[in-house]
């Protein structure tokens, strides 16, 4: 029968077969799917494999630098940050339409991507971390396309290499953390929840600006703080918080204030094509609310989803 132990086992001799003494190159993210396809990679052929790690500017509060430690000093693995931020910014000024802002992103990240590897030279293999989901939501095999998802046959076109592999392709997202945890990769990674490819953009609605991504990261920081200190991290699949472009009036101190509205999210689902809202607890909700008004600058309102997937994705876009 069937088993991840054996499954992983198997995969890491097949790439190693496969691979032989070539040299690979992996987009890491610093998601599960990223690290769990390139900790697989590293176990198969260990140095032949380099890691670039884009930071593009819209990650979460910290998170560039955990990746950096978790594969440098936990892995062992060749790891080069790209530190791409102000080009990001800068392709992204004014864009508000999502689907624009996800292929600036796509094709940004591309090009930083093909830079980096053209200062590494040829490379025979592509690693990426594509899941069976990304496969269906892309839009391969059906007529619509749902959301262009960046990291899912971008980018092949451009950088020189002989062929891609996607260790993953068949799983979902649950079998994934199993074989991280199969591989030895910590919990507090293989239970990271899923991050999508363009990061906090498709959770600023309008247009992204240095100080909009600043206002979401400190938001959302806050609100993952206590779902972790209420126990609740585990059992929710993706909760995160979204900078509205909606500002309305509110009252600080006695003083008008005309500022944003973040919206927080929590979703529970086995495979993220179909998902149901949490029902958080209203002390937790309470507690995030006055901490994000208190702590974080130009919020002055928070409101909690209470939508399912469908009729709403997952994302607010
Ligand atoms: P939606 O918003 O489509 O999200 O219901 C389903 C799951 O996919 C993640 N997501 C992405 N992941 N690249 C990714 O790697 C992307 O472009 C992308 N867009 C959405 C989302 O976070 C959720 O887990």
């Amino acid at each position: 029968t069937w088993n991840m132990s054996s499954f992983v086992e198997n995969s890491i001799r097949q790439l190693k077969e496969k691979i032989g003494d070539k040299k690979v190159l992996c987009a890491l993210s610093g998601g599960v799917d990223s690290s769990v396809a390139a900790v697989m990679i590293n176990k198969a052929v260990g140095k032949q494999l380099t890691c670039i790690f884009v930071d593009h500017g819209l990650l979460r509060k910290n998170e560039a630098d955990e990746v950096e430690e978790i594969f440098t000093n936990q892995f062992d693995i060749n790891l080069i940050r790209v530190n791409a931020q102000e080009r990001f910014y800068e392709k992204l000024a004014g864009v508000t339409d999502p689907e624009r802002k996800r292929k600036i992103i796509g094709e940004e990240f591309i090009r930083v991507f093909e830079e980096e590897a053209k200062k590494i030279g040829k490379v025979d293999y592509l690693v990426q971390g594509t899941i069976y989901p990304d496969i269906i939501e892309s839009g391969v095999g059906q007529s619509g396309v749902i959301k262009s998802h960046h990291n899912v046959g971008g980018l092949p076109d451009y950088v020189d290499f002989k062929e891609i592999i996607e260790p993953l392709r068949d799983l979902f997202k649950d079998e994934v953390r199993k074989a991280g945890l199969e591989l030895g990769i910590p919990e507090k990674l293989v239970f990271r929840q899923p991050f999508p490819g363009p990061g906090l953009a498709v959770r600023i609605i309008g247009d992204i600006t240095p100080q909009k991504v600043k206002i979401l990261q400190e938001a959302d920081y806050i609100y993952r703080e206590e779902i972790a200190k209420a126990g609740l991290d585990k059992h929710i699949s993706q909760y995160f918080a979204v900078l509205t472009n909606i500002r309305s009036v509110g009252v600080t101190n006695d003083e008008r204030t005309y500022d944003y509205t973040v919206a927080l999210r929590a979703v529970k689902t086995i495979d993220f094509m179909t998902a149901e809202y949490v029902e958080l607890p209203w002390e937790v909700l309470g507690l995030v609310s006055k901490r994000i008004i208190n702590e974080v600058d130009h919020v002055n309102r928070v409101c909690y989803d209470i939508t399912g997937k469908p009729p709403a994705t997952i994302e607010w876009e």
